[in-house]
């Protein structure tokens, strides 16, 4: 009986099995209350004294053996189950990931950063906070100066000398107190304006400025930036200056671009003429550079400023300013760009 049960630790030892319910047939045949091991340990008592302790040892052999490849043979179906999750079916499509999209002011924003870097102007930043000096005084818009009404301000209650910023223009002076010449930046940001909420305007937008400012830069020179800028852009190759006013430049111009007129949206959004006003620009006046420490008989510059929304509005045809805050998914997922 001892060589059978000797046999029997042979065979477990050997025995294989893929399958759960192979495991479990398995452990029932050798460790089930009916099982083998049972029988021979019912069997103890009818095994001669001196049999005994040779007999318990192999019946215990095979215990151990049969409960160690029940456990192994567990495992071993674990791992490869968890394997086949992750590798299984390789031919499997994957799973689909859900990629988000940027919003289209940060997309218009970037194509326009990037097309002025491209040309090497850098980027710079000031606060959405802003004192009175760097959003009026050093603009050129002294205190009662009329153009101040231009410009709603929302400002800080406590403090009459603190604003929240009316346009980023406030950082071309930073920049100048801060920077020689030659300079090269612009400066996109959040502005903010005591304005009726419409389809139109809103009173929290968005602006990019733009300032040059080395020897000998002219007017001439401005116009050319400006034209490179909206063949970039749109993808339109004529422009107009219009003589225009601002208090930080003289002589001020508004720049259209010529759309034109070939579709009935275009004679919608440009009112019949062919041409949209994109954005303001002057020479910087020299009230402002002395203001900022720069010398107006050895430097000159040009400065320009547009709203993102407006120039969002027209690349994705959006009709209705308020879609940019609303968070609506559904006008969000439209856009999708790699910049
Ligand atoms: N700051 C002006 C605005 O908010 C835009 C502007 C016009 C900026 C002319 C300029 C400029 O730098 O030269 O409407």
């Amino acid at each position: 009986m001892i060589d059978k049960i000797k046999g029997h630790v042979a065979d477990v030892e050997s025995f294989n099995a893929k399958t759960k319910d192979e495991i479990e047939a398995f452990r029932i045949k050798y460790l089930g209350k009916k099982g083998i091991l049972n029988e021979y340990f019912a069997e103890f008592k009818n095994v001669p004294n001196e049999q005994k302790k040779e007999f318990g040892q192999v019946i215990n052999e095979l215990k151990t053996a049969a409960q160690e490849k029940v456990t192994i043979l567990k495992e071993e179906l674990e791992n490869s189950q968890e394997e086949k999750g992750v590798y299984g079916d390789l031919s499997r499509p994957g799973e689909p990931v859900e990629i988000g999209s940027r919003h289209p002011i940060s997309i218009v924003k970037n194509q326009i950063t990037e097309i002025f870097s491209n040309i090497g102007f850098n980027v710079s930043e000031g606060p959405e906070m802003e004192d009175d000096w760097h959003n009026f005084t050093a603009l050129n818009l002294p205190e009662y100066h009329p153009a101040r009404d231009m410009q709603d301000t929302f400002f800080i209650q406590t403090d009459p000398d603190i604003l929240l910023r009316t346009h980023t223009s406030s950082v071309q002076v930073r920049y100048m107190e801060e920077n020689k010449p030659p300079i090269r930046t612009i400066s996109p940001g959040r502005v903010f304006r005591n304005e009726a909420i419409s389809a139109r305007s809103h009173c929290i937008f968005h602006q990019v400025e733009g300032l040059y400012i080395d020897k000998d830069v002219s007017f001439a020179d401005m116009k050319q930036t400006i034209l490179y800028f909206t063949k970039q852009l749109f993808g339109k190759s004529k422009i107009r200056l219009r003589p225009s006013y601002f208090p930080f430049t003289e002589p001020s111009a508004e720049v259209d671009v010529y759309w034109g007129l070939e579709t009935e949206t275009d004679y919608r959004i440009t009112k019949g003429t062919g041409w949209l006003e994109i954005m303001g620009c002057g020479m910087v006046d020299p009230n402002v550079l002395r203001n900022c420490n720069i010398d107006p008989q050895e430097y000159s510059g040009f400065a320009f400023g547009m709203g993102i929304e407006r120039i969002a509005m027209l690349l994705y045809q959006i009709e209705d300013i308020r879609m940019f805050y609303e968070n609506d998914l559904r006008f969000l997922e439209q856009f999708k760009s790699a910049l």
